[in-house]
């Protein structure tokens, strides 16, 4: 999910490289992948039509989709907020709810939500998308305790700033001082890459240098 990012044809190439058979979901059909399905993640039907057409076991799921908002608590304007907690949270849900049969049969897999900084800590200007960030994490970490036993493991991935997307659009960014895409894809690959008894919970990517 959100295979149609710079982050996401990130991850997608990285783990086809892992060995992975990977099918892009999004919307924007001239960048996704070419193994992909258009899916509007707002749509419930659209994502249980989806879900319904994925094998009967999986490997690995990402889900990478998400919306940004730079706008202030006294500024934001709440049907964005609304369209912005269903793509980061609800739709993670519901997805996970519908993946989670398929992991439980292909198990050991790996389960692996793109969180924030923001899941982690709040920042001013983006009030919808921290607690979009933080409703994810708390959701990861009760997938977690009810799979683990069963073999799924569940990560929690928050990236500082990426050089993509509404990273870019940060306000007062340098791109060469943000994260990369590849990087995010690394961590990734590594996350599903570690052996079965081993799950990365959450992991947090910094980069190294402030300036
Ligand atoms: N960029 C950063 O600095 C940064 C930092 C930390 C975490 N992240 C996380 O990384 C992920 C990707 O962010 P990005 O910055 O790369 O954003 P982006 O380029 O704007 O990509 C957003 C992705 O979400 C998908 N998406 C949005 N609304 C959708 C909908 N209604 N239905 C289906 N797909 C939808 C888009 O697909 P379509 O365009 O095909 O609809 C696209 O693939 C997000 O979860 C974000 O929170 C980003």
């Amino acid at each position: 999910m959100g295979a149609s990012s710079d982050i996401g044809a990130a991850v997608v190439r990285a783990l086809t490289a892992a060995g992975h058979d990977c099918l892009g979901w999004g919307r924007d059909v001239g960048r996704l992948p070419a193994r992909s399905r258009v899916v509007d993640l707002r749509s419930p039907t659209e994502v249980d039509a989806a879900l319904a057409e994925l094998p009967e076991r999986l490997a690995v799921v990402v889900y990478a989709a998400g919306l940004f908002d730079w706008a202030p608590a006294d500024a934001g304007d709440p049907g964005v907020w609304d369209e912005l907690v269903t793509v980061n949270l609800t739709a993670a849900m519901r997805v996970t709810r519908g993946v989670l049969p398929g992991l439980l049969a292909g198990a050991p897999s790996s389960l692996v939500f793109l969180g924030s900084a923001a899941a982690h800590s709040a920042f001013a200007g983006n009030p919808a998308y921290v607690a979009s960030k933080h409703g994810l994490a708390g959701f990861a970490r009760s997938v977690f305790l009810d799979v683990r036993d069963r073999d799924v493991a569940v990560t929690l991935l928050s990236p500082g700033l990426v050089a993509a997307g509404a990273g870019l659009r940060a306000p007062g960014v340098r791109p060469e001082q943000l994260l990369r895409p590849a990087d995010v894809a690394d961590a990734v690959a590594w996350v599903v890459g570690t052996p079965p008894h081993v799950c990365p919970v959450e992991v947090q990517l910094q980069p190294q240098r402030t300036a």
